[in-house]
């Protein structure tokens, strides 16, 4: 389903210091899958499941959760279903006791049938992955929600080129929220990022400026044709490395 090479999880995974992983988890796996995956869940998660107005929704949350915690045991030595989360002030998933202290950082995205999981030691790691519907409105939403040289630069580049790069955007906008787990409690346009299609990803002003923003680091993705996704670290040289996810 994805550009990204298969690997399977096997009986473990190995992070290396200045790496970064990147594994693609398609949503819409067989149903035997789903179950299997839904098995590591814990009681909580799964009264979070049943909360779910749709089937589709809840089997991509089902498999979302599932498919981290396979990935996180992997790296961790452990079981599935024994890996635990605590929550930040605005919900960023940890790692909970006896884990929390091993320094792996995660953080997960999905956005139709694909999500994405990243992993590093040691710094806050934040993900976005978007689907790259029609946007015929996107001026309009980048009014809302990107800063003023943000929107000057999607008004020059043309359609269709224009629909990507505000993912392109917004997929970095999000990275960075999520890395530090401000989510939408963070001014939007308090930071700009590179948008236009080809230009390397980075964030060009932090509070206005530039100082603070030059240390952040980001990757842009393309899993697949018609997703778009990034990840943000803050400082540090970093070899990303992509896989998607099969049993
Ligand atoms: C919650 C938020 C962090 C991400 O939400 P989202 O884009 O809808 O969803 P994503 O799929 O990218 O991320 C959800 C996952 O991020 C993680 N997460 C939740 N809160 C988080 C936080 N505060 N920080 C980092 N990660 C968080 C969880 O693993 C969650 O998965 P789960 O729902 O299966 O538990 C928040 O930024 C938000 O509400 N965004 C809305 C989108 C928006 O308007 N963005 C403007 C960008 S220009």
């Amino acid at each position: 389903m994805t550009g990204f090479p298969p690997r399977s999880p096997g009986s473990g995974l190995e992070l290396g210091s200045g790496e970064i992983h990147v594994w693609a988890i398609p949503l819409d796996p067989p149903p035997e899958r789903v179950e299997s995956l839904g098995r590591a869940l814990s009681a909580d998660e799964w009264e979070r499941a049943r909360r779910f107005r749709f089937d589709k929704h809840r089997r991509q949350y089902v498999v979302g959760r599932g498919a981290l915690r396979t990935l996180l045991a992997a790296y961790l030595g452990t079981r599935p279903e024994a890996v635990g989360f605590s929550y930040g002030p605005r919900g960023k998933p940890f790692l909970a006791p006896p884990f929390a202290d091993r320094g792996l950082q995660f953080n997960l995205s999905n956005s139709d049938e694909l999500a994405l999981a990243g992993f590093v030691h040691g710094r806050e790691i934040g993900v976005d992955v978007e689907f790259l519907r029609p946007m015929n409105d996107c001026e309009e939403i980048a009014e809302r929600f990107f800063s003023e040289s943000e929107r000057r630069v999607l008004r020059t580049i043309p359609f269709p080129a224009k629909q990507e790069a505000f993912f392109n955007c917004w997929t970095r906008k999000e990275a960075y929220l999520k890395a530090v787990g401000e989510g939408l409690a963070a001014p939007l346009d308090s930071f700009d990022v590179t948008l236009a299609l080809g230009e390397p990803p980075r964030m060009l002003t932090l509070n206005g400026d530039a100082g603070r923003a030059a240390p952040w680091f980001f990757h842009h993705l393309r899993p697949a044709e018609e997703y778009v996704g990034a990840i943000a670290i803050e400082g540090g040289t970093w070899e990303v490395r992509t896989w998607e996810l099969i049993p």
